[in-house]
């Protein structure tokens, strides 16, 4: 297995720690994740002051917190994108969810957020993916529960806030024939077995339909994958906002565009969502006590925070006033540092704490304030999405309004 491929870093201190990092498993060692070694080893670029400056300048509003933040922090060929929409032309956004559990989490939101900004504007079309298929493959699901996952899980992604005008939502298995399949055995032709073994790691112990999934994944960054959306508009490009994990599919996807005649897609990558206990890992699904999910109530919020967000204080108020916070493992000033908007009071606490002036308990107070409010509100949102809301997004139609 190639190194460059295998998404496998060896952290040199510490020799038997690695960080693992592709669509199916993110680990790291003690210290969190090594973004900088990540994007050398993946071959993608920073995301720089001077661009996020520029995405500033030509959607004439402020960069989103996730940018000024550097939370989307690595991308390929942004500047591609903004060079065309500065002389004119426009470009589609294409982002996607695997539905493998009934409640989303923080960090399942994360990119639904910067691209309903993204689409906003930008004022540009949006798909996006249900990979109910990825997960009946992967997951002990039947195919009746995928899909009514995929289903629930659109609720949450159209409580976002998109524009129905503007977006496409789609399930795998209901959309996947036509020129999106013919899409997909074109790009498998160029896909040798070495080459997906070498980008995903798979093993000969692992079922075929695996082997066989990633052009699904791949062929929405093309736009004659929707010929009711993109008609006579091959050439228009895409941009693919998401988290660094899934840029393995995306690598795969640009090394073979230009062989079938299409673009390649951009891309804008963000950092992973931490895990209550801390960076070594992203929010999982599969443990409750680690994620604050989109249906936590406001109790349930505040237990997590108080009982399982892991505190860079220190063990004893003296040691603390004296030493001040260790910002860099403290977990609720990373999560407000996703979710708090106001920039002046999140270098106030972060001064205040790391001064030690300011104790884990207030950090954490205005974090599950923060946390109720934005949970409450995506709560009131999709309560508001009825049944005939998600089949106007997944109707397969010309979107009215795309690039008005
Ligand atoms: N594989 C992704 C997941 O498991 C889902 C997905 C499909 C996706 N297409 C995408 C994510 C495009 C980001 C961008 O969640």
């Amino acid at each position: 297995m190639a190194e460059a491929d295998a998404a496998v870093v060896r952290n040199e201190e510490t020799e038997e720690e690695e960080q693992v990092v592709n669509p199916w498993e993110v680990s790291a060692g003690k210290g969190g994740i090594d973004y900088d070694k990540l994007v050398d080893q993946f071959g993608c670029q920073r995301l720089d002051d001077a661009l996020v400056a520029r995405v500033a300048r030509l959607t004439s509003r402020p960069p989103h917190r996730f940018l000024r933040r550097g939370l989307f922090f690595a991308h390929r060929d942004l500047n591609e994108i903004l060079d065309l929409y500065e002389k004119g032309e426009r470009f589609y956004l294409y982002t996607g969810r695997g539905p493998s559990s009934e409640a989303l989490h923080l960090g399942h939101l994360i990119p639904f957020m910067f691209t309903k900004y993204l689409q906003d504007a930008f004022k540009v079309p949006l798909v996006i993916q249900l990979t109910d298929d990825e997960k009946f493959l992967w997951k002990n699901l039947t195919v009746e529960e995928s899909k009514r996952l995929a289903r629930e899980n659109a609720k949450d992604i159209i409580a976002c806030g998109f524009d129905v005008e503007r977006t496409f939502i789609f399930s795998d298995f209901n959309y996947v024939g036509g020129a999106f399949y013919e899409n997909m055995v074109k790009v498998a032709r160029c896909v040798t077995y070495n080459k997906v073994v070498g980008i995903f790691g798979f093993t000969p112990e692992d079922h075929i339909g695996k082997v066989s999934f990633p052009p699904v994944q791949a062929v929405p960054s093309f736009p004659s994958s929707f010929p009711h959306l993109f008609s006579g508009n091959d050439q228009l490009r895409c941009l693919i906002p998401c988290a660094i994990d899934q840029d393995p599919y995306f690598r795969m996807t640009r090394d073979v565009a230009p062989r079938i005649g299409y673009q390649k897609p951009s891309l804008i990558e963000s950092r992973f969502f931490p895990a209550l206990q801390g960076e070594n890992t992203k929010m999982s699904a599969s443990d409750p006590n680690s994620a604050i999910y989109v249906t936590d109530s406001a109790k349930e919020i505040k237990t997590k925070v108080n009982k399982y967000a892991f505190s860079g204080g220190r063990d004893s108020v003296e040691l603390h006033r004296k030493l001040g916070a260790n910002l860099d493992v403290d977990v609720p000033v990373k999560y407000l540092n996703f979710f708090l908007e106001d920039d002046n009071e999140l270098e106030h606490i972060k001064k205040e704490y790391k001064e030690g002036r300011m104790l884990t308990g207030e950090v954490k107070q205005r974090l599950i304030t923060v946390l109720s409010e934005l949970v409450a509100r995506h709560q009131r949102a999709r309560a508001k999405v009825t049944e005939e809301m998600v089949d106007a997004f997944m109707a397969v139609r010309p979107l009215p309004n795309m690039f008005g």
